[in-house]
């Protein structure tokens, strides 16, 4: 039929099989080629990765940091910048001469430190090989000890003081930096996931209340996450700074354009574990921007500003201001969006900001398989949630959450595989209360199992995945998924290979693959150049020897994607 075949046209490559061994793969016709990896200086006079050490103290926050993810390309006065998150380290890696990883003092741990947050950089393109431009006005590394101004309806609340800092408003680092997002004016959001790993205690945390139960839904205990940041900085010890793990969390602005100004954590967008940030506009131009929270049984957010955005004008409080929402999907392929208000909660503004799961619970929000990257269809009203996988739906899966019954756009208790939910705001309004869902994907394997374990229709032994995470949809409306998942090859798993990068059609459903990324690694990160001509991707915690070879530690890196013919890609 010619309307399938003007969709298939398309996929302007050829669907390449999975892999399984240590490098990256793309299509006939396409070339990649490394632009920056853990390590590589940002500044003139900082070394290049001495793989013995892992790199001294004193780089750490000049070079590109570990483990690349979210990422967008701004066009600043004719120049490319790359914002990228550095999400979290390696420690083994980073600290290869530390037994184990364990960071021996205080100048371990900084390093850890300044090896994480977020990296702005100029990048150019001669002669279709593209480079980091050091030295570049832009060029700014932001770390764990960054200072950050706190804006919005936590700012100033007592449970946001510190002994540092009793205004409540000045905190150092961003966290965990996982997905990314960008505004219609410019700006950077950056999104902190998994914070409560760098915080322990060394002794009895003083807590109580709202505050306990935080804790405890959050995740933050006494032992930590290996980092041992709290052995040797206090501001990371729960028993002498209870009220520390209430400043990470949160969404935060960055400006790319200004290498000097002080990023903002943006508290009206609620604290979860922030996978990304995915912002449009409502017809009548308020800002609506969707949110994942990406732990078992956790919800899917929405904030909608209460002004409008008007190019050119003033957007220094436009995400200050405005309506928290979490999500209910019902059996009948509609859904709800819940306001997270007083009423409703029980809960002070400053309470639903900062204990944002006990306000989704309160609403009795929907609990998902894992929400990861939200991505918005710039063609047409909808927008899509990668439910990564949820090992414990049937059980009440995060300590203090909610029960996680099987049903709605999560029907599959042990769901080892993940989905993709869509959801179609009423009135073609993304600022709507209310929506249409349906699972654009189910993935599975229908080569082992049978049932719902084979997945949807559109999975086929072509283009077997699972775990989707990364999402985005480019300007010509496909779906561009990146996968985070078992890459073992085998039983379930079987014929799934190496995680890697697939390219959906929104309108025929059907997937092919594109990427594959080399053993151990996670796909994700994805942004294009000003021409689209090269597609910028992240390929995060690859295993040894990807990229340098045998007998030199593994390094995340940004790969640059382009045509052989030099024709837009996507
Ligand atoms: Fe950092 Fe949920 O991925
Ligand atoms: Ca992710
Ligand atoms: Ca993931
Ligand atoms: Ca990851």
């Amino acid at each position: 039929v010619p309307a399938r075949a003007a969709q298939d046209s398309r996929f302007a490559f050829k669907p390449i099989p999975i892999s399984t061994d240590n490098t990256v793969h793309v299509p006939e016709g396409y070339r990649w080629q490394r632009l920056v990896s853990w390590g590589d200086p940002l500044f003139s006079g900082v070394a290049e990765l001495d793989h013995a050490t892992g790199g001294s103290v004193a780089d750490a926050d000049k070079i590109f940091g570990e483990n690349t993810d979210g990422m967008e390309l701004f066009i600043i006065g004719g120049k490319q910048v790359i914002a990228v998150n550095h999400e979290y380290t390696n420690n083994d890696i980073n600290l290869p001469e530390a037994t184990d990883g364990v960071p021996r003092d205080a100048q371990d741990v900084l390093k850890l430190q300044n090896l994480q947050g977020v990296a702005v950089f100029e990048i150019s393109e001669t002669d279709g090989n593209w480079s980091v431009v050091k030295d570049s006005p832009f060029n700014r590394r932001i770390t764990h000890n960054t200072p950050m101004r706190i804006a919005g309806p936590a700012a100033g609340h007592d449970l946001m003081k510190t002994e540092a800092d009793p205004t409540g408003t000045e905190s150092l680092g961003t966290f965990n930096n996982c997905g990314s997002g960008r505004t219609p004016w410019g700006t950077y959001l950056t999104c902190e996931e998994n914070f409560n790993g760098y915080f322990g205690a060394t002794g009895d945390t003083q807590i109580e209340g709202l505050t306990a139960e935080g804790y405890k839904r959050y995740g933050i205990a006494a032992e930590g996450w290996g980092y041992d940041y709290h052995k040797w900085d206090a501001r990371f010890d729960t028993s002498k700074n209870p009220h520390e793990p209430h400043r990470a969390g949160w969404i935060v602005e960055i400006d790319p354009t200004d290498a000097a100004s002080t990023p903002v954590k943006r508290t009206a967008l609620g604290r979860i574990k922030h996978e990304n940030a995915a912002a449009t506009l409502a017809p009548d131009g308020r800002v609506v921007v969707y949110m994942g929270d990406d732990e078992r049984g956790e919800f899917i957010y929405k904030f909608v500003s209460r002004d409008i955005y008007v190019p050119g004008g003033d957007t220094s409080t436009l995400l200050d201001e405005g309506q928290l929402y979490a999500a209910r999907f019902d059996d009948d392929m509609t859904g709800k969006w819940i306001a997270l208000t007083p009423e409703a909660t029980g809960m002070s503004a400053a309470e639903i900001a900062i204990f944002t799961r006990t306000a989704g619970s309160r609403v009795n929000a929907t609990t998902m398989d894992r929400p990861e990257w939200v991505a918005v269809n710039p063609l047409a009203c909808e927008a899509y949630c990668a439910l990564t996988n949820n090992s414990r739906r049937g059980v009440r899966a995060n300590a203090g959450g909610d029960w996680t019954p099987v049903g709605g756009p999560n029907p599959r208790e042990a769901n080892e595989y993940g989905q993709i939910v869509r959801w179609r705001p009423a009135n073609d309004d993304h600022a709507s209360d209310t929506f249409e869902w349906d699972l654009y994907v189910m993935a599975g394997n229908p080569t082992v199992q049978e049932g719902p374990y084979a997945g949807s229709e559109n999975v086929n032994e072509g283009n077997l995945f699972n775990s989707p995470d990364g999402m985005a949809i480019d300007s010509t409306g496909l779906i561009w998924i990146q996968t985070d998942g078992d890459d073992s090859n085998e039983g379930d798993f079987a014929g799934q290979g190496n995680n890697q990068m697939l390219a959906g059609d929104p309108v025929t459903g059907r997937i092919e693959r594109f990427l594959t990324g080399p053993n151990g690694s996670e796909v994700t990160g994805l942004c294009w150049s000003a021409d689209r001509r090269t597609m910028f991707v992240g390929i995060q915690h690859p295993a040894a020897p990807f990229p340098d070879g045998e007998g030199k530690l593994p390094r995340s890196s940004i790969i640059a994607i382009k045509r052989e013919d030099n024709a837009p890609v996507g």
